[in-house]
């Protein structure tokens, strides 16, 4: 299902999300818009929460990773859902602690963390710093000195599995920026250098293999790779990890042929993995950590766009262009990612094969190939389901483009959660305007 749980049609077929009809929100809020359907947000938190309630005896966490689309208004709800944060950066940080997410249980990762960066995250009592290279443990060094103040770390190690996922989502692999490789002995002497640092306290060890991958396989590939680190560091150091994280990368499906990843079965083989491999190596149980960030927002999300022109190349393509595109959403542009669409206005059999095209300036801007849909109109409604995940977030101001409005629906009620930007909002940093 591509679509949010709560999706349905009226009587007058338009779409309907969260008990309230697209065109209203439409015409309130305006287009391009994204809407959050809080009822699926909620139910993908609880599908994590449950399964490893049913499948992992031990303690766990369920760290959302933040760059898949942060608001004020969806950090409360996952605050609500007990939810941790990881951040990759000061500005989410800063983002975080603005919205009153508790920074004890905010996780810190990146593979260029700034020194003033790591002052932030220690001065705000951040839960964990997930430490990526050598140099970053020279910050670390110092600025710990500096505050005087203990921080709990893990290590990410590079794991060296193939994801099979996208080149551009791919992280797990040996040749990888992220992450401290076991084969050359960097991630062994991470560790050595961790517990000679008084002020760091290891606490385990993560690998995250990458995004948007369908095979179970590679995370139980990478958990194996994280006790086989984690016996050879006991064996040397008498250290025992307290956390495994085989981090995030569960896919959604985009498009309807695609698979649908079940979150129970990721988290059961996980588990699995994990208690057979802390027992062989005579481990205590350690907490679990798993990252998700796409499968907790992407499928609640859905872009609405108004049509505009229509343009036919006979014997080719149509051309229908909407009112925004790469500058809300580039995944088509940058990955080649394929989306579905319908029209949320009205209902019919969908007989047109058309191309949904962005309004800026550049040919790949086209968010939908072949899109199937009734013949649309200059002024329907389009709405692309799964864009909860890495749009917003990846949203330029390319030709200037406003970024869009947010609304969070529930139960027939409409939330607005974040304004569409103003030309003041940018206008603003123009300095040579208050001269
Ligand atoms: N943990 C770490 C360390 C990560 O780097 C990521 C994603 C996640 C967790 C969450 O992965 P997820 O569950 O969302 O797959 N912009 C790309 C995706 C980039 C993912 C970056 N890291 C896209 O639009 O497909």
């Amino acid at each position: 299902m591509v679509w949010p749980k709560t999706t349905a049609r009226d009587a007058a077929g338009q779409l309907v999300i969260g008990g309230v009809p697209v065109p209203r929100l439409a015409a309130e809020y305006g287009t391009p818009l994204y809407i959050y359907d809080e009822a699926t947000i909620r139910a993908q938190c609880a599908a994590y929460r449950e399964a490893l309630v049913r499948h992992y005896p031990g303690r766990s966490r369920v760290v959302y990773a933040g760059k898949a689309y942060v608001s004020v208004g969806l950090l409360r709800l996952l605050n609500e859902e007990e939810l941790w944060l990881d951040v990759v950066s000061g500005g989410e940080l800063q983002f975080a602690l603005a919205a009153g997410f508790p920074p004890a249980r905010i996780v810190f990762h990146g593979n260029n963390k700034s020194e003033d960066e790591l002052r932030l995250a220690l001065a705000a009592g951040i839960g964990a710093v997930v430490v990526d290279n050598h140099y970053e443990l020279d910050l670390l060094e110092r600025v710990t000195a500096e505050a005087q103040r203990e921080l709990d770390v893990l290590v990410r190690v590079n794991p060296g599995v193939d994801a099979h996922t996208h080149a551009y989502r791919r992280t797990g692999q040996v040749d990888s920026k992220f992450g401290f490789l076991i084969d050359n002995g960097d991630a062994q002497r991470a560790v050595g250098r961790i517990l000679a640092m008084p002020a760091l306290k290891l606490r385990g060890y993560h690998a995250h293999i990458g995004s948007q991958v369908f095979e179970l396989e590679p995370f139980v590939q990478a958990v194996e790779r994280l006790f086989a680190f984690g016996r050879e560091m006991a064996a040397r150091f008498g250290v025992v990890p307290e956390e495994i994280s085989p981090g995030g990368g569960l896919a959604i499906p985009y498009v309807s042929e695609d698979p649908q990843p079940d979150i129970d079965a990721l988290v059961r083989v996980v588990a699995e993995k994990v208690r057979r491999a802390a027992d062989a190596a005579g481990f205590p149980l350690p907490r679990l950590g798993l990252e998700p960030g796409r499968s907790i927002v992407g499928p609640a999300g859905v872009a609405v766009y108004r049509v505009g022109a229509i343009k036919e190349i006979p014997g080719i393509r149509r051309y229908v262009s909407v009112d925004g595109g790469m500058a809300d959403n580039i995944r088509p542009a940058l990955y080649g990612a394929r989306y579905e669409a319908a029209l949320a206005n009205r209902d019919g059999p969908a007989d047109a094969v058309v191309t949904i095209a962005g309004k800026y300036c550049e040919s790949g801007d086209i968010l939908v190939y072949d899109a199937r849909l009734p013949e649309p109109r200059p002024g329907d409604l389009v709405a692309i389901p799964a864009a909860g995940a890495y749009c917003l977030p990846m949203a330029s101001n390319y030709n200037l483009a406003m970024r869009p409005a947010v609304v969070l629906v529930r139960e027939g009620q409409a939330r607005l959660i974040q304004r569409r930007e103003r030309i003041e909002d940018l206008l603003r940093r123009e300095v040579e305007l208050e001269r």
